[in-house]
């Protein structure tokens, strides 16, 4: 049997709608072995699909279709530490365990770097499934099947702050709700922003991360539909936060948190605390993810 873990990530970063995402230290796990068709269960008690739908044997399936080798079926024990569906990378994680077990089961057919245009290519957004796989923060682009890429490790002391809804959104329904053309004076907006998160991360230079999480392309479509998202904006900047986005398509809201802040969390947490909205957030400390996705043998 193979172990597999995959971190979360948080795609877009602000101004970097499809472009840019980082890795973070909340891992799904992931058991799998060679099985005749699907047994798939939890180990944590949560509920996952256990027919042939389910995410991660679908895609296991399609590795196996892609190299050409026969399947006969896989046991897949899941432990989902991911919250689904809340733009944390859950839909990611499971594909991207799937195609790291299947191709470990076979003896390693495909590249890292081919596993990470299949993922992107089956998840359709490279700015979550590259992270997933690599690690760290990381800029891509797909283009004609390929993910043209370029990864810099986090470091490591950087402190994030998960707000977390107690509903959920749905990639679908929040990719809707996007205007089909946008002004000309908003894509330059984001560009220039994009660039300067880019090159702010890259460099460990944050003093204008605020400015260039800013974003003009998905999140003012979004924030209406993360009830109580605007207000946590508010507090978050309140509470002295570096800079805030919508987390991938949301609903969940990254506040990047500078380390000398150690009050940020209680002051935060009274703040929507004394909201009394039927909307609640959920705040989870998390720190960036510099390994990626692991694969190994157990018992
Ligand atoms: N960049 C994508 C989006 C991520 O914002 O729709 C979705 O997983």
């Amino acid at each position: 049997m193979i172990h597999i873990t995959v971190p979360a990530t948080s795609a877009n970063i602000g101004a970097g709608f499809d472009s840019l995402g980082l890795a973070l230290n909340l891992q799904n796990e992931i058991y799998m072995e060679e099985w005749d068709g699907p047994a798939i269960s939890s180990r944590d008690g949560r509920p996952v699909p256990t027919g042939e739908d389910n995410l991660i044997y679908r895609t296991a399936k399609a590795l196996y279709q892609r190299v050409g080798r026969p399947f006969r079926g896989l046991r897949i024990e899941q432990v989902n530490n991911i919250p689904m569906t809340r733009g944390l990378g859950s839909s990611s994680a499971c594909i991207v365990g799937g195609l790291l077990g299947a191709n470990t089961l076979l003896g390693e057919p495909l590249t890292r770097d081919e596993l990470v245009d299949m993922a992107a290519h089956l998840e359709g957004h490279p700015d979550n499934s590259t992270p997933a796989i690599l690690g760290g923060f990381v800029s891509a682009v797909l283009e004609e099947e390929h993910v043209y890429y370029v990864k810099k490790e986090l470091d490591e002391g950087m402190h994030f702050a998960a707000f977390i809804p107690n509903f959920s959104l749905s990639t679908e329904v929040a990719r809707a709700a996007l205007p089909p053309q946008v002004s000309h004076k908003d894509a330059v907006y984001n560009l220039s922003r994009a660039a300067l998160m880019a090159t702010s991360i890259c460099t460990g230079k944050l003093e204008n991360i605020r400015v260039a999480a800013g974003d003009r392309l998905h999140q003012p479509y979004r924030l209406g539909l993360i009830e109580g998202g605007q207000r946590v904006f508010d507090i978050a900047y309140e509470c002295g936060a570096l800079a805030v986005f919508v987390s991938g398509a949301g609903p969940t809201i990254l506040a990047l948190v500078d380390a000398q802040n150690a009050a940020f969390g209680d002051r935060a947490a009274a703040l929507l605390q004394a909201q009394r909205e039927t909307r609640t957030f959920e705040l989870v400390k998390l720190r960036p993810d510099n390994r990626g996705a692991t694969v190994r043998v157990c018992e």
